[in-house]
């Protein structure tokens, strides 16, 4: 399985490497676009215009079809995502169950409005998404692929705070602030 994206830890020319292995195992392959466009986000955080670019080409369509499909799905990201993916579920279980206290706990410590985006440093980015299969533990996050579940307002709060703690004592600085926001578009 392709490895998931590490912000930071890709150059330019090993995201290279990685877009042409997966344009590889797709290669005449009739309807792949939404997979190969699903497996690039996963290693590269979201689609560079460069990444659409490429792809086009080694799938025979134009920029603009391979730009109408990333842009029809609501799972596809045209914009860099910050260190920290941070996804609330606003699936039916976790609406009951409160996620967008979640929501507003969470993007108001960030400093984010409440539909979400990237915090200005590009430390932490929140976005919603639809039910992750794990509704028993509802209201539910997931920061990093690390599910959080059966939170309240509070829990949330910490759970972010727990990555800004260890992203400071990695830096060794003092407490950083999220509060210049990039709204998400
Ligand atoms: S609705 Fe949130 S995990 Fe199912």
């Amino acid at each position: 399985m392709m490895s998931a994206y590490s912000p930071g830890a890709c150059d330019n020319g090993e995201q290279s490497r990685v877009l042409e292995k997966i344009l590889k195992k797709y290669k005449g392959s009739e309807g792949a676009l939404i997979p190969v466009l699903q497996e690039a986000q996963e290693a590269l955080g979201y689609l560079s215009e460069e990444t659409l670019k490429k792809i086009a080409k080694a799938t025979g369509r134009t920029l603009a079809q391979v730009y109408g499909v990333a842009t029809f799905y609501a799972q596809f990201r045209l914009e860099p995502i910050g260190k920290h993916l941070v996804r609330i579920c606003h699936g039916t279980a976790c609406h009951v169950a409160g996620a967008d206290d979640i929501d507003a706990a969470v993007c108001g410590h960030l400093g984010l409005p409440e539909e979400g985006g990237t915090t200005g440093d590009m430390e932490f980015t929140v976005e919603k998404v639809v039910c992750v299969g794990a509704c028993s533990l509802a209201p539910i996050m997931i920061v990093d692929g690390v599910a959080h579940g059966r939170l309240n307002p509070d829990k949330a709060r910490s759970v972010i705070k727990s990555y800004q703690k260890s992203e400071n004592e990695r830096s060794g600085g003092g407490a950083r602030s999220g509060k210049r926001a990039q709204k998400k578009k």
